[in-house]
């Protein structure tokens, strides 16, 4: 297509779980603008362009291989691509800051502020950039100042627009938002470009979910989202820890309590936590926020759905040691699923890194089987590995997981794992056999009939001795 056919050019600057996907959609559903997306990484560059892209996620190669180079484009050329774009989304990382002021809460903006000064350096006409990452509330402050200092007489227009989509059902997310957030300064320019972006949206998603607001509430909200939504899986997770002592099932309860339209029934799956790269660094970041504002007490109320969220993967592993007679030294123990949560391939932050570690320093011998994500749980094990790679064996298939196993931890919640043969698999395994249900997916009932001990989040014990 000549390039004049375009109505715009937008850039992505980060090639990663969001930026991927987000500008899958945007290019599958509207044919009239060029997206381009860029990364430092070349190999991730490569990866989008075969069929075997770098993340996995359902839905997502069927929607990249219909726009892949009609509208949609990959590459590692930032400058040239900045230089011709009129809007930009960036999409870069912002883990924790690990070293200095803020390590270990605040967000690290280096990747951020490396992209502003690459924008600024490479442009050369107005430009609309929009904050994409999860960012520190008042970040578009830091980047007006950078990028409207430049001599060019350029004027960049900052939006924030946080994404919402979840890992796993990213297609879908993105198809059929609850809602698109965009931010802008209540300017004339601001509001202007605010409504370019809306633009872009509107030609999928109804009006009335495609949210405006100020810049600051936009950054926070995105903040916010992760933090209510931690909490619940925490204020669930704190009351399985009741439940176990009390003989009350987590399951009814949350039935019980989720029915109620005031709390509403998602995200009360009690489990041995929650993972994944965002919950626990946005909700540190808010922390960190709060404190550098002076608000000690609403900073403590935050960090305590991650404390408890440490405290839920700590009892987890200390229960699985108990019962097994207080030693795992030398036993054989599978963990069925290593990703964060099922349809992924993603172990970041997965509460299987810390059970895995736990039960390697007390000497067990673990199998790990996962359907996506058995490379990324090698990355994620190494630096605990040494040279002792050989007490952590991989394999896809359970049933060779569970062979010879003393005990099966359930990590992850892939649907699969539900219609095992159970019977087969206790057949396979050392005796007594134990089943730690981490995500209450199985019919405790019935493995306990089969012969197993069960020991599941939030229910009654099931065992034979
Ligand atoms: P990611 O690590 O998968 O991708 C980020 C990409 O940015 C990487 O490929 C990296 O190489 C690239 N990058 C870093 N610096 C760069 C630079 N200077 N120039 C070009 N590319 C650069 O991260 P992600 O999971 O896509 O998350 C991105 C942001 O979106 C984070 O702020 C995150 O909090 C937020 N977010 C993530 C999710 C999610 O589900 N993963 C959902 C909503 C929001
Ligand atoms: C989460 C949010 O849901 C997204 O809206 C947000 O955009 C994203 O973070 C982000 O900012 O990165 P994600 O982490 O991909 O998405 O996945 P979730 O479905 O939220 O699950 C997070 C963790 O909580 C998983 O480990 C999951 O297993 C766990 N979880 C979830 C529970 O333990 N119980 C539940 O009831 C729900």
């Amino acid at each position: 297509m000549a390039e004049k056919e375009f109505k715009k050019r937008i850039l992505c600057i980060g090639a990663g779980y969001v930026g991927g996907p987000t500008m899958a959609m945007i290019a599958q559903k509207c044919p009239q603008y060029e997206i381009t997306i860029v990364d430092i990484n070349a190999a991730r560059i490569d990866a989008w362009q075969t069929d075997d892209l770098p993340i996995y996620e359902p839905g997502l190669l069927e929607v990249v291989k219909l726009v892949r180079g009609k509208n949609l484009f990959f590459s590692t050329d930032i400058d040239s691509n900045i230089k011709k774009a009129d809007i930009i989304f960036v999409s870069v990382n912002t883990p924790t800051k690990t070293y200095g002021e803020g390590e270990g809460k605040a967000a690290d903006l280096q990747f951020w502020e490396k992209t502003a000064r690459s924008i600024m350096n490479a442009s050369e006409s107005d430009k609309i950039i929009i904050e994409k990452s999860t960012l520190p509330v008042r970040t578009a402050y830091a980047m007006e100042r950078i990028l409207n200092v430049n001599t060019k007489g350029i004027h960049f227009d900052i939006l924030s627009n946080p994404e919402f989509l979840a890992e796993g059902s990213a297609i879908k997310d993105l198809e059929n938002p609850d809602r698109v957030l965009i931010g802008s300064r209540e300017t004339a320019s601001g509001i202007k470009a605010r409504n370019e972006v809306v633009d872009i949206y509107a030609n999928w998603i109804p009006r009335n979910k495609i949210l405006t607001s100020n810049l600051w509430s936009a950054e926070l909200s995105k903040l916010v989202a992760n933090a209510f939504l931690a909490q619940r899986i925490s204020s669930i997770n704190s009351i399985s820890a009741l439940c176990e002592k009390t003989e009350a099932n987590i399951s009814e309860v949350s039935n019980a309590i989720g029915t109620d339209s005031r709390i509403g029934n998602k995200f009360l799956n009690a489990s041995v936590g929650f993972g994944g790269s965002c919950f626990k660094k946005d909700i540190l970041n808010l922390v960190y926020i709060c404190e550098s504002y002076g608000l000690h007490e609403v900073a403590r109320y935050w960090e305590s759905v991650v404390k408890i969220n440490s405290y839920q993967e700590k009892r987890f592993v200390k229960n699985m040691i108990t019962l097994m007679f207080n030693t795992v030294s030398g036993k054989n123990v599978a963990l069925f699923g290593f990703a964060f949560k099922a349809n992924t391939g993603d172990t970041r932050e997965s509460p299987a890194i810390y059970v895995a570690r736990h039960l390697i320093n007390e000497h067990a011998k673990l199998t790990i089987t996962d359907p996506k994500a058995i490379g990324n749980a090698k990355e994620e094990l190494k630096p605990y590995l040494k040279e002792d790679i050989s007490s952590v064996q991989f394999t896809e298939n359970p049933y060779e997981a569970a062979k010879d196993a003393h005990a099966i931890a359930i990590l992850t919640e892939w649907n699969e794992y539900r219609d095992l043969d159970y019977k087969k698999i206790f057949e396979l395994m050392e005796k007594p056999a134990f089943i730690f249900d981490g995500r209450d997916i199985l019919d405790h009932e019935k493995l306990f009939k089969i012969g197993f001990n069960v020991s599941a989040i939030g229910k009654p014990l099931m065992k034979h001795f």
